[in-house]
């Protein structure tokens, strides 16, 4: 087992202008398991795939253990790869094919057969060691990959985007399977997906790329209550964060009716409030909402005193169960906006809201975020 350095790392494609990867450098424990997520194209693959060995290094060097393996082979690095797209040998059974590897290192098929059987215990793929690829389901696929790779006791797994090709339930229990062995293996693991969800419930820490850059590194919920940048508390979070550009007057960000005191000195300030970050105020007419909602409204109205609220009319709610989600839009001839065009807010699922309607919000201060409306960095 090791950790891993890369140190100042990039990467360019022949003839591209711009670099994949940029500097990267992260520090990565022993055992920790790290996620590099980021959009399309950020570099994540590109990344990983340097640490494999199977893309060059520019500049910068990459330490596995302690050791510098930036000009190793592949194979001398010790490090076991996991790709999106398995590639199992059809014609062998699933057992041959978890032992390639060994029996090709010149391992006795004796102790290869063992440890095939430890790994296919701990996927519980024992009942299946005879059966042929062709004969399973795409989640046991995915299992006989990831036994592939347990089986060689590397140093280090890269696992590139493995549970693409699973449907959505079987992607929530694999992911989860794979964090707990992971747990049980300790073994040093990089994982690449472009589904923030996914990294937040697995790494024990998370890289955010943007550009062939690193953005942040730290763990899902500082990531989540301490996002540095704009980008990142936009990525992070689902739906992201309602990024509001505003204008500051007299010590204070305008959105609307609203008066948020902002720490800048700037003209312009970017406002960052999480959908549950916003209260519903009371509804204007006669009407409230329900007596609950409405006490914690009521609570709402003395907090945000001199606050003031905006309001939005309501273009889609989506009910994902436990809670609701609601997006809507500044009505016409406001002078607010966010970023995405959108506003989206978390309600009480037991609220009735209608299409059309607009509704009255109220930002929880203590909740707000800045960031500078020129860099987007957090203030
Ligand atoms: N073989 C290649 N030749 C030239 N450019 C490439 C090659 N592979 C990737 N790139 C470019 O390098 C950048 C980073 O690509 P990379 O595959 O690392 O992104 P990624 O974050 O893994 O994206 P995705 O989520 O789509 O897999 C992209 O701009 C991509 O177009
Ligand atoms: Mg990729």
């Amino acid at each position: 087992m090791a950790g891993v350095h890369y140190a100042g790392v990039s990467h360019r494609y022949p003839g591209a202008d711009t670099l994949a990867v940029d500097s990267l450098e992260l520090d990565i424990a022993d055992g920790e398991f790290i996620v590099l997520v980021g959009p399309s194209g950020c570099g994540k693959s590109t990344s990983l795939r340097m640490l494999a060995g199977l893309e060059s290094v520019e500049s910068g060097h990459i330490d596995i253990g302690g050791v510098d393996v930036t000009s190793l082979a592949p194979r001398e690095r010790d490090v076991a790869m996991v790709f999106q797209n398995y590639a199992l040998y059809l014609n062998m059974t699933v057992g041959d094919n978890m032992g390639f590897a060994l029996r090709n290192a010149g391992m006795s098929k004796a102790d290869t057969a063992a440890r095939v059987l430890d790994a296919a215990k701990m996927l519980e793929l024992e009942p299946l060691l005879n059966r042929k690829p062709g004969k399973l389901s795409g989640g046991q696929r995915q299992r006989v990959a990831m036994g592939r790779a347990i089986v060689r006791q590397p140093k280090v797994f890269c696992m590139d985007e493995p549970l693409s090709n699973l449907d959505a339930k079987l992607r929530v229990s694999t992911r989860a399977q794979i964090a707990g062995l992971q747990k049980r293996l300790g073994t040093t693991t990089v994982y690449v997906t472009h589904d923030q969800v996914e990294a937040m419930t697995m790494g024990d820490r998370v890289a955010v790329l943007q550009a062939g850059k690193l953005q942040q590194i730290a763990s899902p919920r500082e990531l989540y209550d301490n996002p540095v940048n704009t980008f990142v508390a936009s990525f992070i979070g689902s739906p992201g964060m309602n990024l509001i550009d505003a204008p500051v007057v007299d010590g204070a960000a305008v959105v609307g009716d609203i008066r948020i005191p902002a720490p800048t000195r700037d003209p312009r300030v970017t406002v960052g409030i999480r959908p549950e970050s916003w209260s519903l105020r009371e509804r204007s007419s006669a009407q409230s909402w329900s007596l609950r909602e409405r006490s914690s409204a009521q609570s709402w109205d003395l907090v945000g005193k001199g606050v003031g609220a905006v309001e939005v009319a309501v273009e889609l709610i989506e009910e994902l169960g436990a809670e609701s989600f609601l997006y809507g839009a500044p009505p016409l001839g406001s002078d607010w906006s966010t970023q995405s065009g959108r506003v989206s807010v978390r309600v009480d699922r037991r609220l009735s809201i209608g299409l059309a309607e607009t509704v009255r919000l109220v930002p929880k201060l203590d909740e707000v975020f800045f960031f500078s409306a020129t860099t987007g960095d957090r203030l």
